[in-house]
Order: structure tokens, then sequence, then C-alpha cells
């Protein structure tokens, strides 16, 4: 009587241990899934080459600022051999240069949203996103209302480029 009595018991335990393993996995997975996925943008510092005198930086670091990103600023003697030494040709080139810590590059003044959506998921052999030129309206290019379409272009290592996004109007930024 006792003896079944025992094994009863710890038949019980048994259903009782995996229940509860079932339900403690799932948990566990929840908790530590936020902190294996993308990594959040606030942890993110990019160094952000720049000419001392030169604004409209400014305003697109601030602009970074606001959607969670952190810059750091530095001023090199020549900002165009320091675009070549990274590999930005000269038809994808703007003011600044924004460096990730995995060294992605972010050429000009590219929209925050699209540098998010390409750190989440950097396309293979990408050297990084560029708003080539100076486009009217773009972040921290703000004269008004006034804004000109341009693209955001993907920097391939090979030299090759393709539209990664379309601008259309300010709502697309
Ligand atoms: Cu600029
Ligand atoms: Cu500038």
């Amino acid at each position: 009587m006792h003896a079944i009595l025992n094994k009863l018991r710890s038949l019980q335990s048994k259903v009782f241990l995996s229940a509860l393993f079932s339900i403690a996995v799932p948990v566990a997975i929840a908790v530590t899934m936020p902190q294996s996925s993308a990594q959040s943008i606030n942890d993110i510092t990019l160094n952000v080459y720049k000419e001392v005198t030169c604004g409209c930086c400014v305003g697109w670091i601030a602009h970074m600022d606001d959607n969670g990103f952190a810059s750091k600023v530095i001023h090199p003697k020549d900002i165009y051999s320091v675009k070549e030494d990274l590999g930005i040709l000269p038809k994808w080139q703007s003011c600044h240069t924004a460096v990730s810590p995995e060294g992605y590059l972010f050429e000009g003044h590219v929209p925050a949203r699209y540098v998010t959506q390409f750190l989440q998921a950097p396309p293979a052999d990408a050297l990084g996103l560029a708003a080539p030129g100076m486009p009217m309206g773009s972040p921290g290019m703000e004269i008004g209302d006034q804004f000109t379409p341009y693209d955001v272009i993907l920097m391939m290592k090979d030299g090759s480029s393709k539209v990664y996004a379309s601008i259309k109007s300010k709502a697309d930024q």
C-alpha cells in the first residue's frame, strides 16, 4: 500500500516539475529576448567626422540624438582623406561621415530611421548608407518648408550601389 502511494507521489512531483518547466522556459525566453535581439539604438555611439565650420552636420547630429543615437564628434585635418580611406567614393560624398561601432558608414544627411533599419539587418557586403550631396529638407538641412526628393543609397564594398530608400516627401524621413 505504501509503495503504491510513494510511486503516486513521485509521479505527481514529476508531472508538477514538467509543468513548471514548460511554464518557466517560455518565461525565461520572453525575458531574455529583448537583450539578445537587435541591440538597442540607445547603446550605439557613432563617430562623426565633420569639418569644424560646418553647421548642417550639427543639425544632423541633433536629429540622431533625438532618435536615440549618441555621437562622438571628430574634426580631422582633411575630411576628404578620411572619406577616401573609408572607401566612400566621390559620387557618394556629403559633408559628414558617421561610423558605427561595427564599422558601417553613414555618409551625409541620412534619416535616423534608415540608419536604424540598416543596423538592425545590415545587407551582406554593404559599406553603409549615403545621402550624397546636401538634399534640401533632409535632417539637418531644413530651410523652411523647402524639400527636394532624394535617394538614400546603399554603398557596397565593391564600389557598386543601389537605391535603399526613395525619399519623396518629409514624411518619408
Ligand atoms: Cu551637410
Ligand atoms: Cu555639414
